[in-house]
């Protein structure tokens, strides 16, 4: 027989109060919590950021511990084979520059043999299932560090930009690029990205916009990895003001009209009533970036003995998903998917 609960000391009599609901029935085992768990995650959900240069060593990220920079050949490759190995099947690119290479104009973003589209191709001929994602901006090879063109007053020029952008999607499209992601926030430029692609004869490579990206603090220790840091100024005349909410709107209509195929929010967890507005708002796909400085905080805490790391990170991410993320880009993908798989092994009552 089960030894009984013993009642604990000093308990104080009571009678039962007289309740019709008591919402803890359902919660009152791992089998029932199982059965009514609204929201759940999948590695399908998750797109894997990867920083790739030219060295064929990982260099670490100082400001993002357990990220490197790794070779655009062998590295890449073997991030991108942990990450099919636990059923994450999706990647973005993201390249570190050399200075010599970034010029006022950008130009080296629509090379055809750049580190991005050289990736791709290796990328597309060793995993050919793998949907490759790709960064349109112009900020990784623009000698002032800006997402758009600069001109002498110091003002960021939105549709000179755009044109730039437009050669940019339509050379990682030529590349073999499944979806082309502008996180630029220039006017115009989902519009314009998709009449370039179209008279490319790209009809099948998707747009997924960057739609709600916020002037963010926690983009620093991606702007670190991959010395991307604007050389004056900040981003605000581009990127959306965080005290903001009716203004994504405005962004999704505009995405929606010139023909996005997935609205994204930027970043997530300070940002989860931006995500529940886009789901509301739209019959498109809705992405989210769990960006480096959410990752970075994670790891900070749970390094110095703050947190539980799985139990932080799993959270983090199935709260984006509630919000109303079906997809999330986030540098803890390959990891969060590792416990995933682990965790589907195991009984819900153990
Ligand atoms: C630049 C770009 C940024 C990120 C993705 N694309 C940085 C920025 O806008 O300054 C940030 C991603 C992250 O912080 O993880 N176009």
């Amino acid at each position: 027989p089960q030894p009984k609960p013993r009642k604990p000391k000093g308990t104080p009599p009571c009678d039962p109060l007289d309740l019709t609901s008591r919402p803890r029935r359902n919660r009152r085992n791992g089998t029932f919590r199982a059965a009514f768990q609204e929201t759940t995650l999948s590695p399908s959900n998750f797109i894997l950021p990867v920083f790739i240069h030219e060295g064929e060593t990982a260099a670490p990220i100082n400001a993002m511990p357990g990220c490197y920079r790794v070779g655009w050949r062998h590295g890449l490759l073997d991030e991108v084979r942990k990450a099919r190995d636990v059923g994450v099947n999706q990647v973005v690119l993201f390249p570190v520059v050399p200075n010599a290479l970034k010029t006022p104009t950008a130009d080296e973003c629509y090379n055809p043999e750049g580190i991005v589209p050289r990736a791709i191709r290796l990328l597309k001929d060793t995993f050919p299932e793998i949907v490759i994602y790709t960064d349109v901006a112009l900020d990784p090879y623009n000698s002032d560090g800006h997402d758009g063109i600069v001109n002498e007053a110091g003002e960021i020029l939105n549709d000179e930009t755009v044109y730039q952008l437009a050669k940019q999607a339509v050379m990682q499209a030529d590349a073999g690029a499944d979806v082309v992601s502008p996180s630029d926030m220039m006017d115009g430029r989902v519009g314009a990205i998709r009449n370039a692609l179209d008279e490319a004869g790209h009809h099948n490579v998707s747009i997924m916009a960057y739609t709600a990206k916020y002037a963010s603090a926690f983009y620093g220790p991606f702007r670190e990895a991959l010395d991307s840091n604007p050389r004056f100024g900040d981003k605000k005349t581009y990127q959306m003001n965080p005290g903001n909410f009716r203004e994504a709107l405005i962004e999704v209509e505009s995405d929606e009209v010139e023909g996005a195929d997935i609205l994204m929010v930027k970043p997530a967890m300070p940002y989860l009533d931006v995500i529940r507005l886009l789901r509301d708002n739209t019959s498109l796909p809705v992405s989210a970036y769990q960006v480096s400085g959410e990752y970075s905080m994670i790891r900070a805490a749970a390094a110095a003995g703050m947190l539980d790391e799985k139990k932080a990170i799993l959270e983090s991410l199935l709260c984006i998903k509630r919000a109303g993320a079906d997809l999330i880009l986030t540098y803890f993908a390959t990891e969060a998917a590792g416990y995933l798989v682990a965790d589907a092994a195991k009984k819900p009552w153990s």
